[in-house]
């Protein structure tokens, strides 16, 4: 083989190798709706502060799911009242799925810190639930990473202390009601706010 065929071949490959850069940069590109979410959840759906989920790595259906929720006001909580259920407005039925994927495909939150003892004790909850009151382990459904698991099982891993904390108190208290909700009002019902806030933290650092 002379150089100059092998030259030819290797121009071919670098040619295929940006074609395929270049297809794969496109499929990255967001849809234009997300310009809107990211004031709070950021382009790549990594929040901008604690009080506004990651989106990021969350499960597609769970995504979809919350979106239609909001848009029928089922998930009535109130921050969805008072922020998602007019963000959720601006969002057109065919759009949905496209930008739950999206957000689905970004890397997920990186793992952050908390104090050590209030991880220690929520690694206990979420690890072997609590005993006395017949709670369930968080992981038996979330998974020991806390990566969930679709259709149902959203993920907590490295979502904000502070948000975890708001929904479980919403559940506890019977102000998050859709979807499946139910499972979770029951198992929030058991914790107190000292449990909450540990689990939490936990969490946080998955
Ligand atoms: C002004 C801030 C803000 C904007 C902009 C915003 N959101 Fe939200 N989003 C929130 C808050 C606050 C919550 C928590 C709602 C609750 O507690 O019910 C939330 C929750 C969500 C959830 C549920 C997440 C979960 O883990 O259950 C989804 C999905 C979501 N938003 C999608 C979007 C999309 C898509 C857009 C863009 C069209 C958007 N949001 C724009 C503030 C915002
Ligand atoms: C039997 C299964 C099961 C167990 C055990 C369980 N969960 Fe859940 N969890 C769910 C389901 C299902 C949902 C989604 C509810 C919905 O559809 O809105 C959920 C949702 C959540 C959410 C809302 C996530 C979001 O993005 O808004 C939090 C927070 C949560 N669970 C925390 C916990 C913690 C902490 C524990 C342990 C104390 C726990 N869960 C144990 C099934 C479970």
């Amino acid at each position: 083989m002379t150089s100059n065929l092998w030259l030819r071949q290797i121009g071919v490959v670098a040619g295929a190798v940006l074609l395929l850069t270049g297809a794969a940069h496109a499929a990255k590109k967001p849809p234009s709706i997300v310009a809107t979410c990211a004031a709070c959840h950021g382009v790549n759906g990594v929040s901008v502060a604690s009080t506004f989920p990651d989106l990021a790595g969350q499960w597609s259906p769970y995504l979809t799911a919350q979106i239609r929720a909001f848009k029928d006001h089922t998930r009535a909580d109130p921050l969805a009242k008072s922020i998602m259920w007019g963000m959720a407005a601006t969002i057109p039925d065919n759009e949905i799925s496209e930008v739950s994927r999206y957000f689905a495909s970004q890397k997920g939150p990186a793992p952050g810190t908390e104090p050590a003892a209030l991880v220690a004790a929520g690694r206990k909850i979420f690890m072997g639930g609590i005993t006395s009151t017949n709670t369930p382990a968080c992981m038996a459904c979330h998974g020991p990473t806390g990566r969930g698991l679709p259709p149902l099982f959203p993920r907590l891993a490295g979502q904000h202390a502070a948000y975890v904390a708001t929904q479980l108190g919403y559940f506890k208290q019977g102000l998050r009601t859709n979807g499946s909700s139910s499972i979770m009002q029951t198992i929030a019902a058991k914790l107190t706010t000292k449990e909450i806030k540990e689990v939490a933290a936990f969490t946080r650092t998955l």
